[in-house]
């Protein structure tokens, strides 16, 4: 059995999602990108965390070429800007407070920060985003956060106030370095909050295109509450965000420091009581995952042999997963919209469909559209609703394939 990679306790495999690319690996159509692993899911025996069972090289993920820019949709851009409101009010109150952001991407929370004159540093690989971080005035470091280069940038720095990450903490396998790093930089009454796809979430909605190289880990409270412990630092509270489909935002201090709220036994009861903690979630889950797929590309298939123009919108790192488990490419995905240049006029990663602009889409022949970047759904059905006054279709397939809208 494969070790966790948060205790060393026993990882029980409930799932297996097949070869795939690197998510975000989108290459010119005369570039062929070879690198593939193995995706598999499978979850702790002993401390409940989800993990997968094999890890892709950080460097092959994060580099100058990552093409994930974080302010890309309005409404995230101003969930960003309230969650650099909110950490400034609660823990930044007294002079020289320090926020250090681990995955700043393009700053899109951290530059809120530099622009209320708080001392800062973000640590971003993706020389990519780090750049239009920086044009926008963050202070960056391209290293990745680890425990060794938190140390170095303690004396510079001082002790900070609040360490925060989105989106970031559940691609990191290395967490036992992490965490050390983070207990080096932080202030005694100091926090770390971070916010990441919520497994509750994941299995309710059978979403099993959260899982892809990038996201190694899907956290819960449990699992959360037994890192926390594991690295002398304590869950202290937990919020639910109603962002990519469903996360959950953790705050942890060093044990004893701050007070526990009344929501992280709840989240731990509700918990157990919807069956995170049973083998049995996770076999109806991976049924599902094959059902759904199954039922996707038949839904496919049937608008093909209709003759229906069909598209994709949203060429997320997510549709890897779904395209590439499905074995669905150009054949019956004609091609994907999407409002990233870096990429526009590329292929999606392993399933080779051409991605073009968005902008384009006002003008779409298509009948239908497959929705990938469902969790920003309600950003895109708003900008789009001529698609679907003109009698477009929408194809979902959270949690269960389905035609919306159109005539
Ligand atoms: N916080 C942003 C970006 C999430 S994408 C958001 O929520 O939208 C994850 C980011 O983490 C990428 O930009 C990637 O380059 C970065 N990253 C990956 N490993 C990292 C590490 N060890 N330290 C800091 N950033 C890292
Ligand atoms: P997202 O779902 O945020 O993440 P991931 O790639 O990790 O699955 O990606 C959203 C993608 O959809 C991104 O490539 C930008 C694109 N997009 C649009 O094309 N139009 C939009 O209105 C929005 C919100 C996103
Ligand atoms: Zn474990």
């Amino acid at each position: 059995m494969t070790r966790c990679r948060i205790c060393s306790g026993d990882v029980q495999k409930f799932l297996d999602l097949g070869e795939q690319p690197l998510s975000d690996a989108f290459r010119p159509a005369d570039e062929i990108a070879s690198f593939t692993y193995h995706l598999q899911m499978g979850r702790c025996l002993t401390c409940g965390a989800v993990q997968q069972l094999a890890e892709v090289p950080r460097e092959q993920m994060f580099h100058a070429d990552y093409p994930y820019f974080s302010s890309g949709s309005s409404r995230m851009r101003e969930h960003f800007r309230r969650t650099a409101e909110h950490l400034m009010a609660e823990y930044c109150g007294h002079d020289g407070a320090v926020v250090v952001e681990i995955g700043c991407n393009d700053g899109v929370m951290l530059e809120h920060v530099a622009r209320a004159g708080l001392a800062h540093l973000g640590f971003e690989p993706s020389a990519s985003v780090a750049e239009v971080a920086r044009s926008r005035g963050v202070r960056v470091t391209t290293e990745f956060f680890d425990a060794d280069s938190a140390r170095a940038h303690l004396g510079s720095l001082g002790a900070a106030d609040v360490v925060y990450a989105a989106n970031t903490m559940c691609h990191l396998p290395y967490l036992d370095s992490v965490l050390a790093g983070v207990e080096e930089i932080l202030a005694p009454q100091g926090v770390l909050v971070f916010e990441d796809p919520y497994l509750g979430d994941v299995i309710a909605k059978t979403s099993f295109d959260q899982i892809y190289d990038e996201h190694f880990y899907l956290f819960s409270a449990q699992s959360v509450s037994g890192l926390a412990c594991q690295h002398g630092f304590e869950l202290v509270d937990v919020e639910r965000l109603p962002v990519h489909g469903g996360e959950v935002r953790y705050t942890l201090a060093r044990a004893g420091a701050r007070p526990v709220r009344p929501a992280v036994r709840a989240m731990l009861d509700a918990e157990a009581a919807s069956g995170l903690g049973d083998p049995a979630t996770y076999v109806a889950f991976a049924a599902r995952v094959t059902a759904v797929r199954d039922d996707l590309l038949a839904t496919l298939t049937r608008l093909r042999d209709e003759g229906r123009e069909v598209v994709g919108y949203g060429a997320t790192a997510k549709s890897a997963t779904v395209l590439n488990l499905a074995g669905i490419g150009p054949d019956l995905i004609d091609r994907v919209y999407d409002s990233t240049p870096a990429k526009q006029g590329r292929l999606t990663p392993g399933s080779g469909i051409p991605v073009v602009a968005a902008d384009d889409f006002a003008s779409t022949t298509a009948d239908v559209a497959v929705l990938f970047a469902w969790n920003h759904a309600e950003e895109i059905k708003t900008n789009e609703a001529a698609f679907e006054q003109g009698g477009g279709q929408w194809l979902e397939y959270v949690p269960e394939v389905r035609l919306v809208g159109g005539r």
